[in-house]
């Protein structure tokens, strides 16, 4: 079993996560775990904070020149922000001044200040927003790389795309795995040149109004085994299990999968994946692929495809009704350096957690104390699958 919990506030020294469940000597490739840092932290409509924090990651444990050791992995992220919030997030007492400064009185709607606030009956508002910051996202996706490196060792990865920024979106035929080969050259992550060009200016729209937008991002997977997953328990049907990684990414308030909410207005002849046979066509293939690669909870060998709705960034520059927490008297909420649009970045965070299901759910079918033990029972599964698939009864006499 892949676990992980993750440790820090947006504003502490340092962010911070174990994971633990990893065999032994999966590669640990720094350079492309920094490539997914900076990603998160990129995107068109991001704000001050990000121009100040260049995430690095230092390993701690599990990892030995350049594999894992089957131990616990533990990976930490510096807040470079740090040093000018020492004695504001200090962990030893500090006089009023240091806890006056910097004080958040006025809850912002849509974060999770006012919930926080009364769930720990504190008008410190500093108190909750420091862990409830995406920030945290930071860890996850360091966590993320680690369990991509699984996927790629198993044949398998994740790639995700930005589907719409406010307005401003794709059309409704799925985006092709090689389309997304350029989208990093794509500011909003999206594949299409025209609709970048209109998500940017949706952005700069925005902006100008202090104001902030949403989004949908998608996320896809391939090259998985089938069988991933079950449907003999409610917990262990993937879907769930996918729907509730991607669902926790702050600002996530939809997820669905393959064509999702079009299977509420779409007739059963018109939505499902006809099975069809041919040895020319490399035999089992599928006309379409609207269950997103999911079926009773299960990787059926298709593409994986899911979709996460983006709210817009609940802080807001131009400022929305709020109390004093002390006084209850009407204020403008409180503004923190704050991003425009995450709906890029947010696709990185959901590229890790889907990774990190997936790696979970592969080494719980596999298994192995090492990665060749690990490929040994996957490569064993995927040769009995063949053989399987070709079987047909002998011919009649
Ligand atoms: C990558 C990322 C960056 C974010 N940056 C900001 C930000 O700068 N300002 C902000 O108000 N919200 C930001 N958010 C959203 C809030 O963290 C989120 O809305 C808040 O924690 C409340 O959680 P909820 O929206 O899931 O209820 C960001 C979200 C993500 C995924």
């Amino acid at each position: 079993m892949l676990r992980y919990l993750t440790a820090g506030e947006s504003h502490g020294p340092a962010l911070t996560v174990v994971v633990d469940g990893l065999p032994a000597a999966v590669p640990v490739d720094l350079d492309a775990m920094a490539f997914d840092l900076k990603r998160r932290q990129g995107g068109y409509g991001r704000g001050g904070r990000m121009k100040i924090e260049s995430d690095s990651v230092e390993v701690l444990s599990g990892v030995r020149h350049g594999r894992t050791l089957g131990s616990p992995v533990t990976l930490q992220i510096r807040n470079k922000d740090f040093e000018n919030w020492r004695d504001v997030m200090s962990p030893a007492p500090q006089p009023p001044a240091a806890t006056r400064r910097r004080a958040l009185k006025h809850p912002r709607p849509g974060h999770a200040d006012l919930a926080g606030a009364m769930k720990f009956l504190t008008d410190d508002l500093r108190n909750v927003l420091e862990r409830a910051s995406a920030r945290e996202t930071t860890a996850r996706v360091a966590a993320g790389a680690l369990a991509k490196a699984v996927l790629r060792a198993s044949g398998a990865e994740v790639r995700s795309h930005v589907l719409r920024i406010g307005d401003a979106a794709l059309g409704s035929e799925p985006v092709s795995w090689e389309t997304l080969d350029d989208v990093e050259s794509s500011s909003v992550r999206c594949v299409d040149g025209a609709v970048s060009g209109a998500m940017v200016a949706a952005i700069d729209q925005a902006k100008r109004h202090g104001d902030s937008l949403g989004g949908v991002f998608e996320v896809i997977a391939r090259g998985l085994p089938p069988g991933l997953g079950s449907f003999s328990q409610w917990d262990r049907r993937l879907d769930g299990r996918i729907a509730q990684a991607l669902m926790s990414i702050h600002a996530v308030k939809a997820v669905s999968l393959g064509a999702g909410f079009e299977a509420g207005a779409t007739p059963g002849a018109r939505f499902h994946d006809e099975i069809l046979y041919d040895d020319s066509h490399g035999g089992l293939h599928r006309g379409s692929n609207r269950a997103g690669g999911l079926e009773g909870g299960v990787t059926n060998g298709e593409e994986l495809r899911a979709q996460a709705v983006v709210k817009p960034i609940p802080t807001l520059l131009m400022g929305l009704r709020s109390i004093d927490m002390r006084t209850k008297e009407p204020r403008t909420a409180s503004v923190e350096r704050s991003d425009t649009c995450v709906v890029p970045a947010a696709g990185v965070v959901g590229e890790a957690m889907l990774s990190l299901v997936l790696a979970d759910s592969l080494l719980e079918k596999f298994g192995g104390d090492s990665l060749d033990e690990y490929l040994d029972h996957l490569e064993a599964t995927r040769t009995r699958t063949r053989e399987f698939l070709a079987r047909r009864p002998p011919a009649e006499e």
